[in-house]
């Protein structure tokens, strides 16, 4: 997948992707990343690329013609498809929320432009003319859109295949499934006097998952109330799932009971008890 991103800032673009992963990723040619110089292709003779707006008003806005060269520049070296133009995302407070939806849907696409305001904005007739997508990471306002830009293409990177060494991690991760991720552990054992959850020594991958889930559940329910009603709403039978798991166990268990009381009248559950894991 191939980034291009226009910008005032090439060097802020390159110099902050180009480090772990995604560094790793253009080495091997899975994603290719060019940042391009708005400021190379004004006409200005002083190379000027801003100018006041008209009616007045506070700041500077960046003007149209350097833009749409720059983006003229960057749509002819990319060859032709049969889908026609290549999607050109502005970044800008006034766009659609960003999400991990949208990660995914534009890690498709094997083109992506990015373009990056400053100042006020931008020229009003340029974007009418070029851009595809108007994008926002979050309800507060940036000095540029470059942040933007890298918050965005790391999140698209790693959503594409080859990208994360283990191809199960993009998709089991928060948000995948639209729930929180589970708690994880490593070595040691204990630490600080907490130790890891019993289930997780286990190697009972069955029980291992359903923890896991459980887990993912609880901590969506409690952090992001709102992403926890619509995953309940899509996955009914879960709960469903769930209660004939817990009747089984509630039967299994009481059989014990059943067994144990009739060996030993008198008494009360002592050994050979049912265990937590039949609860
Ligand atoms: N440019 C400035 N602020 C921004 C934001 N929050 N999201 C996207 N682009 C921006």
């Amino acid at each position: 997948m191939n980034f291009h991103v226009l910008t005032l800032f090439p060097d802020m673009i390159m110099q902050g992707l180009n480090t772990s992963i995604l560094g790793r990723s253009m080495e091997a040619g899975r994603i290719t990343l060019e940042a391009v110089n708005i400021r190379d292709y004004t006409i200005n003779k002083h190379k000027k690329v801003d100018d006041y707006p008209y009616g007045g008003g506070a700041g500077m806005l960046m003007q149209a013609q350097p833009v749409y060269d720059a983006y003229l520049a960057v749509e002819d070296s990319i060859p032709k498809k049969s889908s026609g133009k290549t999607r050109v995302i502005y970044l800008t407070p006034q766009g659609k929320t960003f999400d991990q939806g949208m990660a995914k849907e534009f890690a498709k696409e094997e083109d992506l432009i990015f373009l990056c305001g400053h100042y006020e904005g931008i020229d009003e007739r340029v974007l009418e003319e070029i851009v595809t997508d108007f994008v926002s990471i979050g309800d507060y306002v940036l000095t540029g859109g470059e942040l933007p830009a890298m918050v965005m293409i790391d999140a698209i990177a790693r959503m594409v295949p080859g990208v994360l060494g283990n191809q199960d991690s993009g998709e089991n991760e928060s948000f995948s499934n639209n729930l929180l991720e589970y708690p994880q552990y490593s070595r040691p054992e204990v630490w600080q006097g907490k130790k890891v959850p019993e289930v997780l020594l286990s190697g009972d991958h069955k029980k291992i998952e359903e923890w896991r889930l459980e887990q993912s559940l609880e901590r969506t329910r409690q952090l992001r109330p709102e992403l926890y009603e619509k995953w309940a709403g899509e996955n009914q039978e879960y709960f469903v799932r769930k209660e004939k798991r817990e009747e089984r166990r509630r039967k299994k268990l009481l059989k014990q009971l059943k067994k144990q009381t009739a060996v030993n009248p008198n008494g009360g559950v002592g050994e050979g008890s049912a265990s937590e894991e039949d609860t």
